[in-house]
């Protein structure tokens, strides 16, 4: 790729005249982080008046509606576009139908939003494990995750989440066709020019210990391994991208982030599509964690994480960091 033959060595090459000062470093910069690629997240629970710290993830709250709303009003302030909704209901139950009730939390708040401020982009998280009472991202069948009969919901989520106003659906649940069944439930409504953001390679990570805390969505159960990818697979996520961009995604994204920015890497060179990132809770907890003791540089680490993501090519940042690297970015 390089053309080192072009290039005179040592001493008429000195890579070092172009890092002299901070005029040029920024000038030469090959990757850029702006804020208008970073998407906030936000666990709206019911209720009103309510924001209470989330223990293990320091900065983050689960907020009732009228809370997020004022966190849109800071969003907008600081120039972050958009917004990745979680909804934890009051009542959980084996089916998880708080997921798709027309008064359900997140139809609610993204009514209000949309209201308030039309022009934030609503992106919506489309699964079940938050409203189910065991905790599994579908239904439970034969004492295992049924697949074909949770796309049902999952469509039904979708749909219910497009009617509140909703400008992107998230699918994170993993199961299989279900970008495609989306799809198809949101065109045959009027639906055709709603984007499907897709948790294309999610893999069973043990980075999302602190939103299972935030969101209550800890599987009562066995795990998630039989429906979120393996840790050792690069070859099968490219399947599973391939298939979501087949079934209809506009966006896909790998998660969590940073220990999978080769698998980043390599969809950004396959897949001619936008590519999200999610840089999920234990990612932020843990620079939370060695900030508070003192052993690391919180923003410094904070920005070369997320400029590392982007780096390994991912268009779009989901980040817990969203607010503080806007406030870094804007000075
Ligand atoms: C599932 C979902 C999860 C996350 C986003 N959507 C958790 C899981 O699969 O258990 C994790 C995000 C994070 O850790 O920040 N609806």
């Amino acid at each position: 790729m390089t053309k080192d033959h072009l290039q005179p060595g040592f001493p008429v090459t000195r890579l070092r005249r172009m890092r002299r000062t901070p005029a040029l470093r920024e000038m030469l910069a090959e990757t850029r982080l702006c804020v208008s690629q970073l998407i906030y997240p936000l666990f709206n629970v019911e209720g009103e008046g309510v924001k209470s710290e989330i223990p293990s993830m320091p900065g983050q709250y689960q907020l009732s509606t009228d809370n997020v709303l004022r966190e849109c009003d800071e969003l907008a302030e600081l120039g972050i576009g958009s917004v990745l909704l979680f909804g934890i209901p009051a009542e959980k139950d084996e089916h998880g139908s708080g997921a798709f009730a027309d008064d359900g939390i997140i139809q609610r708040s993204t009514r209000e939003i949309k209201q308030r401020f039309p022009d934030i982009c609503v992106v919506t998280d489309i699964c079940l494990c938050e409203y189910t009472s065991h905790g599994h991202c579908g239904i439970i069948e034969d004492g295992g995750v049924g697949n074909d009969n949770t796309l049902e919901l999952l469509t039904r989520t979708a749909l219910s989440h497009a009617e509140a106003g909703a400008d992107i659906v998230a699918p994170s649940d993993m199961m299989d066709g279900r970008v495609g069944a989306i799809r198809e439930t949101l065109d045959s409504a009027g639906f055709e020019e709603l984007p499907i953001m897709a948790y294309s390679a999610k893999y069973a990570s043990a980075f999302y210990g602190p939103f299972r805390e935030a969101a209550g969505s800890t599987p009562q159960f066995g795990d998630r391994k039989t429906y979120q990818m393996d840790p050792a697979n690069s070859r099968e996520a490219m399947r599973e991208i391939a298939l979501d961009i087949k079934e209809g995604a506009d966006i896909i994204m790998v998660k969590p982030a940073l220990s999978y920015l080769d698998i980043i890497s390599q969809a950004k060179a396959e897949f001619n599509v936008p590519v999200a990132a999610y840089n999920v809770s234990g990612e932020y907890s843990m620079v939370k964690a060695a900030a508070a003791n003192g052993w690391l540089d919180e923003k410094r680490v904070m920005m070369e994480s997320l400029l590392s993501i982007r780096r390994a090519g991912a268009d779009v940042i989901i980040t817990y960091f969203a607010k503080d690297a806007a406030r870094t970015l804007n000075r």
